[in-house]
C-alpha cells in the first residue's frame, strides 16, 4: 500500500478530542501514512494575528488530503479584543480560516453524506441515504459584500438595475449589500461532480435544489446548466425542486431522494436539514474537495462547552476519515471503517452522551477500533 502524507489539522476545542479518537480508528485499519501536524484556529489568531498561518498552508500543498477536526470563529470585533495586546489596533481582521482554504484550493465540491445507520436512536426515519452537493467557492459566499455602500456603486446601480429605484434614496449606511456570483464552470462542475458521483454509486436520480422563479439570473443559469449536463448522464434521471418545497419534501418523503446538488447557501441549508434526520452533529460529516487536494471534518464546531471533557461524538470525524480513504481510493478500508462504525451503532452497548448513553470520546473510537 503507498504511504500517504496527510495534514492532521485538529484546530479547537473539541476538535482535538474527535481527531485523537479518529487516529485510533486509523491505526486499527493500519493505514500507512505519515501525519503531519498544522497549526489553524482561534489560538493563532489571539498569539499571532492569523488564524491560517502561511505555514500551515505550505504543509496543505504538500499533502494527498488532510482531516480536520473544528475552530473556534468569532465576530470581528470580539476577535480583535482577543488578540495579544501588541496586535490590537494594527487593523488586522479575522476571517474564516474554513473558508480561505476552500477559496485558496479550489475545494470547490462540498460532499456531505448522511446515512441513517440502522440503530441509530436518533434516526429521523430509518433507510435515509442523502448525498448532498454543495458548491464551496460561489453563490452569496463569495465574499463580495458592501456595507456601507459606497457612492460609485450607488451610481452605476441606479444606472443598471430598475428594482435599485426602491434603494437608490437611502444613504450608503442604510442598507448593505451582498453579492451572489455564480459562474458557468462553477455551477457546471459541481453539477458534474454530482452526476458523476450518482453513475459511480449507483444512484438512479440527482435532484437540482434552486430557486430559478425568483433569483432568475444566478439559480436560473444552474437550472439551466444542470438540464445541459443531465443529456451526457442518460442512465440517471434528473429531477428539480425549489430549495423552500424540498425542505418540505426532504421531511416528508426523505427516501425518495438520493443525490442532491445546490449552490453555496442552498446546500449549506440542505446539508444541516439532512444531517439532522440521520443524528445531527455527531454524524454530520463532509468532504471539500478540489481537482488536487481534499479536506474532511466533522460539520460540528468546536463545541466550547464540551471542550476539555472527552464528551462528544467522534463518530462525525470517524466517517470523514472514511470519506478521505475513498477519496485516496482505499475503497476496502472506508468500507472497513464504515462497517465497524455501523456494527458500533446497530450493536447499541457504547453510546455517547447525545445518543442518551454515558461512553466517552475515546470510547466510542476504541469500540470502533476494535470492530475494525
Ligand atoms: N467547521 C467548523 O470548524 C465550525 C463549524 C461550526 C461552528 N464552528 C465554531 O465553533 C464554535 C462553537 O459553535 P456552536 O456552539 O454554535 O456549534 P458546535 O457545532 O461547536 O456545537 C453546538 C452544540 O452541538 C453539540 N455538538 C457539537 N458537536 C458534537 C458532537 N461531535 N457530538 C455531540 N454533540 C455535539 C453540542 O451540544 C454543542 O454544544 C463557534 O466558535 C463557531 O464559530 C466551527
Amino acid at each position: 500500500m503507498n504511504q500517504y502524507k496527510i495534514a492532521w489539522l485538529p484546530g479547537d476545542g473539541v476538535g482535538v478530542e474527535v481527531m485523537e479518537a479518529t487516529r485510533l480508528c486509523l491505526d486499527a485499519l493500519k493505514f500507512n501514512a505519515e501525519y503531519v501536524h498544522g497549526d489553524i484556529g482561534w489560538e493563532f489568531w489571539c498569539k499571532e494575528g492569523e488564524s491560517f498561518p502561511q505555514r500551515t498552508i505550505d504543509v496543505l500543498k504538500h499533502c494527498d488530503a488532510a482531516l480536520f477536526g473544528a475552530i473556534t470563529s468569532k465576530p470581528v470585533k470580539d476577535a480583535e479584543r482577543e488578540l495579544v495586546p501588541e496586535l490590537q489596533g494594527k487593523g488586522l481582521v479575522y476571517r474564516s480560516p474554513i473558508v480561505r482554504m476552500r477559496q485558496m484550493f479550489d475545494l470547490y465540491t462540498c460532499l456531505r453524506p448522511c446515512r441513517a445507520y440502522p440503530g441509530n436512536p436518533l434516526n429521523f426515519k430509518e433507510g435515509i441515504d442523502l448525498v448532498i452537493f454543495r458548491e464551496n467557492t460561489e453563490g452569496l459566499y463569495a465574499g463580495v459584500e458592501f456595507s456601507p455602500v459606497p457612492g460609485e456603486l450607488k451610481e452605476v446601480l441606479t444606472r443598471l438595475s430598475k428594482p435599485f429605484a426602491h434603494f437608490a434614496d437611502l444613504p450608503g449606511d442604510e442598507y448593505a449589500i451582498t453579492c451572489k456570483i455564480n459562474s458557468r464552470h462553477g455551477c457546471e462542475r459541481i453539477i458534474r461532480a454530482a452526476f458523476e458521483y450518482a453513475k459511480k454509486f449507483n444512484y438512479p436520480k440527482v435532484t437540482v435544489i434552486h430557486k430559478a422563479n425568483v433569483v432568475r439570473a444566478t439559480e436560473g443559469m444552474f437550472l439551466e446548466i444542470a438540464k445541459r449536463v443531465a443529456k451526457d448522464y442518460p442512465g440517471i434521471q434528473m429531477d428539480d425542486a425549489n430549495v423552500d418545497a424540498i425542505c418540505m419534501w426532504l421531511l416528508k418523503n426523505p427516501k425518495s431522494y438520493g443525490v442532491l446538488v445546490a449552490t453555496n447557501l442552498f446546500g449549506d441549508i440542505i446539508s444541516d436539514l439532512s444531517a439532522q434526520m440521520v443524528g445531527g452533529l455527531g454524524f454530520g460529516c463532509s468532504g471539500n474537495i478540489g481537482e488536487k487536494l481534499a479536506v474532511f471534518e466533522p460539520s460540528h464546531g468546536s463545541a466550547p462547552k464540551y471542550a476539555g471533557q472527552y464528551k462528544v461524538n467522534p463518530i462525525a470525524t470517524i466517517l470523514a476519515a472514511k470519506m478521505m480513504l475513498e477519496w485516496l481510493g482505499e475503497k476496502a478500508m472506508a468500507e472497513r471503517l464504515e462497517a465497524a462504525t455501523a456494527a458500533v451503532i446497530a450493536a447499541g452497548a457504547v453510546r455517547t452522551y447525545d445518543m442518551g448513553g454515558s461512553a466517552t470520546t475515546i470510547e466510542m473510537a476504541e469500540a470502533i477500533a476494535r470492530e475494525v
